[in-house]
């Protein structure tokens, strides 16, 4: 700036307006994963930089731990290793230099990564009796917001007078209202959130009642050999089975042996004698029906 002064005097004020521009910048915002590596990088622009420091909620950070600062070419770096959920907040990049101080911030989240859905106990197959309430159950995990939906033979189902889908923490069930055969199927409850969805499957059935499908033949055998009954029964179980003889049940036991195997109740008489002639009944039973027949042994010859 030139000032006149007398004649061709002149004074010469010179100012020195050095370059001095101390600006750093971050973007604003921005997410981390939990788990990864993180980088924080501030562009000092101006003259040049002495020092700079990091700062996390106003606590500063340093080189350490998970933690490293550097600055070097006008870039002031922060990286943070192994990312933690309480890394979340604000960061401030603090540049010191012949001009003065300058700083800039972001606001940081950490998002945790998400578990898809699975089943800590899936759902059985089981078998309901008519008119009963049948519970469909299975515990479940993974990272929230689970949704939980049910679906009949691949059809969804919602909450009405016959269904009541309930969700209590870990446990999601389905109760179905006054059982009956159409109700049998193939039931899913398909959970799922943000990463995944999970399916478990079950088949529910319709309790069958006892139920006697071949009678025992009437058999005649010669004294001293074994006689053997055998009937085919059907049902769900427990299916209990009793024999009686003359009206009385019989007990398992050094002359008699009582035995089911597969779907056949067997009476196994060893060593029959003339006692032993009779009419025998087998009597088939579980929590829903009952069913029995009836047979003879004939005992002959050589007493
Ligand atoms: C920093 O402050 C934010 C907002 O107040 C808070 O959510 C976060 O937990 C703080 N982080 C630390 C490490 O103190
Ligand atoms: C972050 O911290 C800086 C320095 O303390 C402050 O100026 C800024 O307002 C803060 N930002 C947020 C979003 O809290």
């Amino acid at each position: 700036v030139f000032i006149p002064l007398r004649g061709d005097e002149w004074r010469v004020f010179v100012f020195v307006l050095a370059f001095c521009l101390c600006n750093c910048f971050l973007p604003s915002t921005t997410i981390w994963k939990q788990g990864s590596t993180a980088r924080l990088q501030c562009t000092v622009k101006g003259s040049p930089e002495l020092h700079s420091t990091w700062f996390l909620n106003n606590s500063e950070l340093s080189t350490g731990g998970r933690h490293a600062v550097g600055l070097k070419d006008g870039v002031a770096t922060l990286e943070i290793h192994d990312v933690l959920l309480t890394d979340s907040g604000n960061y401030t990049c603090e540049v010191l230099n012949e001009c003065g101080c300058e700083s800039c911030s972001i606001k940081v989240t950490v998002k945790g990564v998400s578990k898809p859905p699975s089943f800590r106990k899936e759902l059985l197959s089981t078998e309901a009796v008519r008119g009963s309430v049948a519970v469909l159950e299975c515990e479940i995990a993974g990272s929230a917001p689970l949704e939980v939906s049910w679906k009949k033979n691949k059809k969804r189902l919602s909450s009405d007078k016959k269904y009541s889908i309930v969700s209590q923490g870990s446990l999601a069930s389905l109760e179905i209202q006054s059982f009956e055969s159409a109700d049998t199927g193939e039931y899913e409850c398909v959970v799922s959130n943000e990463v995944g969805s999970a399916t478990s499957k079950s088949v529910l059935k319709q309790k069958e009642p006892a139920r006697i499908l071949e009678k025992a033949a009437s058999i005649s055998v010669t004294a001293g050999d074994s006689a053997t009954l055998e009937c085919t029964v059907s049902g769900s179980p427990e299916l209990k089975v009793k024999w009686f003889k003359d009206g009385k049940e019989m007990i398992g036991g050094r002359k008699y042996k009582i035995a089911v195997k597969e779907n056949t109740a067997i009476l196994k008489i060893l060593a029959a004698d003339k006692g032993d002639t009779s009419e025998y009944k087998m009597e088939v039973s579980n929590k829903v029906g009952k069913d029995e027949c009836t047979c003879s042994v004939t005992v002959i010859g050589r007493f």
